[in-house]
């Protein structure tokens, strides 16, 4: 069933599970602290187009979780550039329990800042929230996940979401040469959190590419799980992707391999590499698993064979951009926007910036993540 196909593929865009269910995520510990986490091997200074006006004005950042590396790296850019500009940031990470972030909220609301930069855990869950802080003035800016139901929110800074699901179903697509292959393969998908548009749009993406392969009998998903709802994992659980790739291995695969991984998050891919080892997987019959972040361990592993891509995107980016709107909203400045179409939050259509997604693998992370400062060869070979 195996086909190897040659070539590095740069790709720029752009249940409730067999067992578990959405509803099995777990929360990580609870903490309020703000981590002392460097942020990747980057220059978090403030963008050099800007002055630094901020000071005397406070800025609060809710950050969902640090049980993934990536939103540790974000918060850490984020606080360093607006601290560069002369910003107070009062950063929040909220372990993923909607309830302690709705109060990390309220109290920066009551604490006076002056505008709130937002990464929702449940992102129609501030609802409230959100109209406190528009009462009280404080303008908000929606990050990474766009903030749903809400008329408070005055811009967004996030990746090409759909795009990110494209780039995942093209590098299994070129990989497996859907296209033109007389084999077959087997196929699991391990989708985001259904309170996070942005796990939506990214299997809209992905199923745009991979859908016609799944009607014409190339991929072969034995579970028969491929709609979103079936395939979904509440707060982006790494556990219940695993436990859901055991359940797919013992339920389905007992005669015969598992060819493809296709999962939306680094932690998923983890979450499979640990099923597939329990099951004795090998580099013989390892399959492709896909990832999401190109977080330090998944880079790591794409090097030593046991996750075969990632999406990178640039947190320093992501910052800069987040930053520019906070000094729109704070000092006036033009804030550059690039999509006023897609994310309609069904109360207004947020002006957004999106950031462009990168596939990286064995073939290109040297050039993108190594040569783009992103992680030094010395962390990856730690
Ligand atoms: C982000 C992804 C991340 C996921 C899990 C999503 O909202 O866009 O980059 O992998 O959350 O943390």
């Amino acid at each position: 069933m195996k086909k190897k196909v040659l070539g590095a593929l740069l790709s720029v865009a752009m249940v409730a599970t067999l067992l578990v269910g959405c509803g099995g995520g777990d929360a990580a510990p609870a903490t309020t602290e703000a981590p002392a986490a460097e942020a990747p091997a980057a220059d978090a200074a403030a963008p050099a187009d800007t002055a630094a006006t901020g000071s005397g004005k406070k800025v609060g950042v809710a950050m969902p979780t640090q049980s993934s590396e990536r939103w540790i790296n974000d918060g850490a850019n984020m606080k360093a550039q607006l601290e560069a500009l002369g910003y107070e940031v009062d950063l929040q990470y909220a372990e993923d329990d909607v309830q302690m972030q709705v109060s990390q909220i309220e109290n920066m609301i009551a604490s006076g800042v002056n505008c709130l930069v937002i990464a929702s855990i449940d992102s129609g869950a501030l609802v409230n929230v959100e109209a406190q802080a528009k009462e009280a003035g404080i303008p908000i800016i929606a990050y990474d996940r766009l903030l749903m139901d809400t008329d408070a929110v005055s811009y967004y800074a996030t990746f090409d979401n759909k795009g990110v699901g494209t780039a995942i179903g093209k590098y299994i697509e070129e990989k497996k040469d859907l296209a033109n292959t007389s084999e077959t393969f087997t196929i699991e998908f391990f989708m985001g959190s259904p309170d996070d548009n942005n796990a939506h749009m990214l299997y809209d993406g992905l199923m745009e590419v991979l859908q016609p392969y799944l009607d014409n009998g190339t991929l072969i998903c034995k579970s028969g799980r491929t709609s979103f709802d079936d395939t979904c994992i509440l707060r982006w659980s790494q556990e219940t992707a695993q436990q859901n790739c055991e359940n797919y291995l013992t339920g389905f695969y007992a005669d015969e391999d598992l060819d493809i991984c296709a999962t939306a998050f680094d932690g998923f891919a983890y979450g499979c590499k640990a099923a597939l080892e329990g099951a004795g997987y090998t580099e013989a019959n390892w399959p492709l698993i896909t990832g999401q972040d190109a977080e330090l361990m998944a880079t790591k592993n794409i090097i030593s064979g046991k996750q075969t891509m990632s999406i990178y995107k640039d947190t320093r980016l992501l910052a800069e951009k987040c930053v520019t709107m906070v000094q729109a909203v704070l000092e006036g400045a033009e804030p550059e926007i690039n999509d006023t179409e897609q994310y309609d939050n069904g109360k207004i259509v947020v002006p957004s910036y999106l950031c462009t997604p990168v596939a990286v693998d064995k073939d290109n992370y040297e050039e993108i993540i190594v040569e783009g400062g992103y992680y030094t060869a010395e962390q990856l070979a730690e």
